[in-house]
């Protein structure tokens, strides 16, 4: 199951990605907003990063018009590795090596069919271990002693 979230730019593309999603045989748990009305992509955020931390999500997409502001705030919760990304490629390594377990991109960035290339390269990317995992690990004692 992933959780996917967005604030009130990223309506339609967020509807393109769930069906995407869908199509590829994955389920979606919606976190909204459905409404064009200005509202606060913190908030959002942290409903699908504790969906994602708790395990009730294996996977996280969050979307508002840089998707900068979603991933700060997504990273502020425990055990989220939030990666903003607006190509295929650095949504691919963040799953490889930073084992990201929330996808970020802005609906004011990339179209359609980019954003579902950059979906379809997180969707599809293992996370590598071995050497990365001391990284990781050091990431999490940064988040347990601050
Ligand atoms: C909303 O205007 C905008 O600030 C928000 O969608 C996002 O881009 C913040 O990082």
């Amino acid at each position: 199951m992933y959780a996917i979230g967005n604030d009130h730019t990223a309506v339609a593309l967020k509807e393109v990605i769930k069906a995407h999603l869908e199509s590829k045989g994955v389920e979606v748990r919606d976190f909204g907003t459905e409404s064009t009305t200005a509202s606060n992509y913190a908030e959002k955020a942290e409903e699908v990063a504790n969906a994602v931390a708790s395990g009730e999500c294996e996977r996280g997409i969050l979307i508002c018009g840089t998707g900068i502001g979603i991933s700060i705030a997504a990273n502020k919760v425990h055990g989220i590795r939030a990666a903003c990304c607006s190509e295929p490629f650095s949504a691919k390594m963040s799953k490889v090596h930073n084992n990201s377990n929330i996808l970020c991109f802005g609906a004011r960035v990339v179209g359609t069919e980019l954003a579902k290339m950059i979906v379809d390269a997180w969707f599809d990317a293992e996370y590598e271990g071995g050497r990365h995992q001391a990284r990781l690990d050091t990431i999490t004692a940064i988040e347990n002693r601050n």
